[in-house]
């Protein structure tokens, strides 16, 4: 990348205003164009997500065999291999992505060939066991080091399975879904939590079929998938960041049109509206399935008050916690978050981040093995932000920034370009200063 922005110095604002839409939702962008680049026929996607991890989707799929071009501003066209990929000797780099990395293995590990995926320093640390084991189980064979990237895939047929995913994840179960697509008979996926159900509903828009129930998912393979055209809708775990700041200022009015909100990601809005924020959803609409809307979002008079999130929430919100712990001090009760283990094993140990920057600024927060404790009622004053190259970091800790006294410096700034190239020019135009 030249000249990436490594540091970003973030001014105190006294208001949140304005209107916005923003651009494609990451998770249904990784989906969209890895099943796009699978299928047969060629798909227009516009809004696809800016951000440097779909990219990367985009790139694997390209090396094996897809066509990808770049049509305008966040449009792309995406020739599909019919369902054969061309494998190659290249290794197969998923940069940040463990959405890349999981999902993409699934589709592999059915084709025939030997595939290697690697990833950047952070990719390299997360666990991929959870991959390993239903994909052996079906009959793949997967090398890992250490537990972790590099991996290689050994794919060919397969048996399909009846797989119970041991931590909810929308990654691991579509990793065994998109081997379960090209695998003769049915596999199932059990989940004690319905994660995240962008792949269930794309998988449909491209034309497999799928069973489901409250608690599980099944496709009977071996299945095709066909070309489609569509419009990614606003990322909803883009826009947290911007009503979490909206949430900071008594009289902020904030409105983003066009917004994904899908109910296995937008109990973000429950959350936020159980934290004390005024949120209005208005003209839902559904297209390829996916709920779509515009929300509007204004604080009350006296501020945030106080809210737990646990149990099935906590999964549900795994990407927004940070933001939420980071704008926790500024409310009137704090926050408690609980069962959120998962954090540790993200992009970085999310836990110990939120901890270490919010103490830098001054607060008072108590860490658990699964999550944090926040009282309220705190003032925050700038301080220099270590985002350990985390973009979820990096953006919370400059919405925090927003209401502390003096400047904030966020190092590895740069790291927002993963999921949200535009965020800093955004945040820029709806604080008022
Ligand atoms: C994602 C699933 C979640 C989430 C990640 C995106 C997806 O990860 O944290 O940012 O698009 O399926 P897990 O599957 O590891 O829970």
């Amino acid at each position: 990348m030249s000249n990436p922005v490594q540091e970003r110095l973030i001014r105190p604002a006294q208001n949140i205003v304005g209107s916005l839409r923003l651009p494609g939702d990451k998770s249904i962008s990784h989906r969209y164009g890895m099943l796009g680049a699978f299928a047969e026929g060629t798909s227009r996607f516009t809004n696809f997500s800016t951000g440097a991890d779909c990219a990367s989707t985009l790139a694997c799929m390209q090396a094996l065999g897809a066509k990808v071009v770049k049509t305008g501003d966040n449009a792309v066209e995406v020739t599909g291999v019919g369902g054969h990929v061309t494998p190659t000797s290249q290794p197969l780099d998923c940069g940040n992505s463990g959405s890349t990395m999981r999902m993409i293995s699934g589709l592999l590990a059915a084709q025939q060939g030997t595939f290697t995926l690697i990833g950047d320093a952070s990719l390299s640390r997360r666990p991929m066991e959870r991959i390993r084991k239903p994909l052996e189980a079906m009959g793949a064979q997967l090398t890992l080091t250490e537990g972790h990237a590099p991996l290689t895939i050994v794919g060919g047929p397969l048996t399909a399975l009846d797989y119970t995913t041991p931590v909810p994840s929308a990654q691991v179960k579509t990793c065994v879904l998109l081997a379960g697509l090209q695998t003769r008979g049915t596999t199932t996926v059990h989940e004690a939590l319905r994660t995240r159900d962008h792949s269930e509903l794309a998988l449909r828009a491209f034309g497999a079929r799928l069973e489901r129930t409250k608690t599980s998912v099944s496709i009977a393979g071996p299945q095709s998938l066909h070309a489609i055209d569509a419009a990614v809708p606003g990322d909803i775990s883009s826009a947290a960041f911007f009503l979490c700041a909206a949430a900071l200022f008594p009289g902020s009015n904030l409105v983003i049109d066009a917004l994904g909100l899908n109910p296995t990601r937008a109990s973000l809005l429950d959350a936020l509206t159980a934290f004390g924020l005024k949120i209005s959803v208005l003209n839902l609409e559904e297209k390829n399935a996916e709920l779509v809307g515009m929300v509007q979002a204004s604080a009350p008079a006296e501020g945030l008050g106080s809210t737990t999130i646990s149990g099935a929430l906590a999964a549900q919100l795994i990407d927004e916690l940070p933001v939420l712990a980071a704008i926790a001090p500024y409310s009137r009760g704090g926050i408690r978050i609980r069962d959120a283990r998962e954090l540790r094993v993200k992009e970085s140990d999310r836990i110990a981040l939120t901890v270490k920057n919010l103490r830098a600024m001054g607060a008072e927060v108590e860490e658990f093995e699964d999550g944090l404790d926040v009282p309220g009622g705190q003032t925050l004053h700038g301080a220099t932000i270590d985002s350990g190259s985390d973009h979820r970091i990096a953006m919370a800790f400059s919405v925090a920034a927003l209401r502390a006294s003096g400047e904030t410096l966020i190092q590895g700034a740069d790291s927002a370009n993963i999921s949200f190239p535009e965020f800093f020019d955004l945040l820029d135009q709806i604080a008022e200063r």
